[in-house]
């Protein structure tokens, strides 16, 4: 596995100097904070202060706050597949659901195979666990299933980690026919797979496929090797460090096993304020401010791109998530880029922090989630100035 926490790190380094310099910053994978429902949860608050308070001071069970559970259950159900409270348990934030996975499932030298580019932190999770690793091609579409199988053949994995809805930092969404065969090949192969779905739920202009964990359903075998891993940290708020896993049904307990190791359980204080937020209606009310947001910020996104960049960068326009994904025609190394954009006050990170090997280079993450429409134009501007081939 070619991580090395310095490489992962440059996302964390770019956007803590983007907020030193000042200047328009697409580099943070973060929400926008205006847009985080601060009276609506402060009225959740308010109503556990008044009501279960006490309780949620105590120790609690190991797998979540009961209602909580309940309502993850229900939001992740389909008309295809409904999810019960019993197979939910709380974690913080969806990253705890990649470590617990990694540790039950996982040993030295294990393989695990990724999406072209990945979610860093996840592979930050492999290394520590000293796996061994490889990168998988991707398009538009999705993780490309014969690629897949084809690694497979050669090496066999423990753990295939995907993002199938508007993935970090890709934004891809796979399509319903990808979904159906890597969970085939799940089974064929014999690889847990690891869901990784926090950004499902902020599509745009229509909701993304089902979830591999409502599709498993359709292929005999897979729910037994499907672990499915979210989050409120993009619908809510991260700092509550709330999200969920839910793991097939005989690795429950080592799930919990591991969680109770770790941290016995998550805070309870959270757990009752989003019950309380969910009970209020804020999440269901909330959730589309949010979508039409960020979907009216990738629409400017991709409008600046055409309008002042026209065809020196390849990408693929997100139907949902935070991120447009980006590579440089003329070739070269988004590095040098960077440092080019600097001096214009505009920041976005190099894709070189988003793969276990065999990076492409020229190749640049920029989030739309945190920059006003102006904003994103203005930096469009900016880019259009260092960015070579114009
Ligand atoms: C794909 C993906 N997975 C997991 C996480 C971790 O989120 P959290 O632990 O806050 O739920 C993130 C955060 O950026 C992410 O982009």
């Amino acid at each position: 596995l070619d991580y090395s926490p310095e490489l992962g790190g440059i996302i964390y380094k770019v956007a803590s100097l983007a907020r030193k310099v000042g200047g328009i910053s697409f580099a943070g994978g973060y929400p926008d904070p205006e847009l985080f429902d601060a009276d609506g949860l402060a009225a959740a608050y308010n109503a556990v202060f008044q009501d279960g308070f006490r309780a949620s001071l105590q120790y609690g069970d190991r797998e979540g706050y009961r209602r909580l559970r309940e309502r993850i259950a229900t939001l992740s159900s389909t008309p295809e597949r409904a999810v019960t409270y019993d197979e939910v348990i709380v974690a913080n934030g969806g990253q705890q659901g990649i470590a617990t996975a990694t540790a039950v499932l996982a040993r030295p030298g294990d393989w695990v195979y990724t999406e072209a580019p990945t979610f860093p932190t996840a592979l930050h999770v492999f290394h520590q666990a000293g796996l061994q690793g490889a990168a998988i091609a991707c398009d538009g579409d999705g993780m490309i299933p014969e690629v897949l199988e084809a690694a497979l053949k050669r090496q066999r994995a423990r753990l295939v980690y995907v993002m199938p809805s508007y993935s970090n930092p890709a934004g891809a969404l796979w399509t319903l026919e990808r979904r159906l065969r890597v969970l085939e090949l799940a089974v064929e192969y014999d690889f847990h797979l690891i869901e990784d779905d926090p950004y499902g739920l902020l599509w745009f202009d229509a909701p993304p496929p089902p979830t591999l964990l409502s599709l498993a359903a359709r292929v005999p075998g897979a729910r037994e090797r499907l672990i499915h891993v979210s989050s409120f940290s993009k619908t809510i708020a991260p700092g509550l460090r709330t999200g969920w896993m839910i793991p097939p049904a005989k690795l429950r307990e080592a799930f919990v096993h591991v969680k109770l190791g770790t941290d016995i359980h998550s805070a309870l204080p959270s757990q009752y304020a989003i019950d309380r937020y969910f009970g209020a209606g804020g999440f269901d009310a909330h959730l589309p401010v949010i979508r039409a947001t960020y979907g009216e910020r990738a629409a400017a996104m991709g409008a600046a791109i055409r309008a002042h960049l026209g065809e020196r960068l390849e990408y693929v326009a997100p139907k949902g998530g935070m991120f447009f994904w980006c590579r440089m025609r003329s070739g070269g190394d988004a590095r040098a880029l960077m440092a080019a954009a600097e001096r214009e006050k505009v920041f976005f990170v190099p894709g070189v922090a988003f793969y276990p090997g065999n990076a492409d280079a020229a190749t640049f993450r920029m989030s739309f989630a945190t920059t006003p429409v102006d904003g994103i134009v203005e930096g469009m501007r900016r880019l259009a100035r260092v960015v070579p081939g114009g």
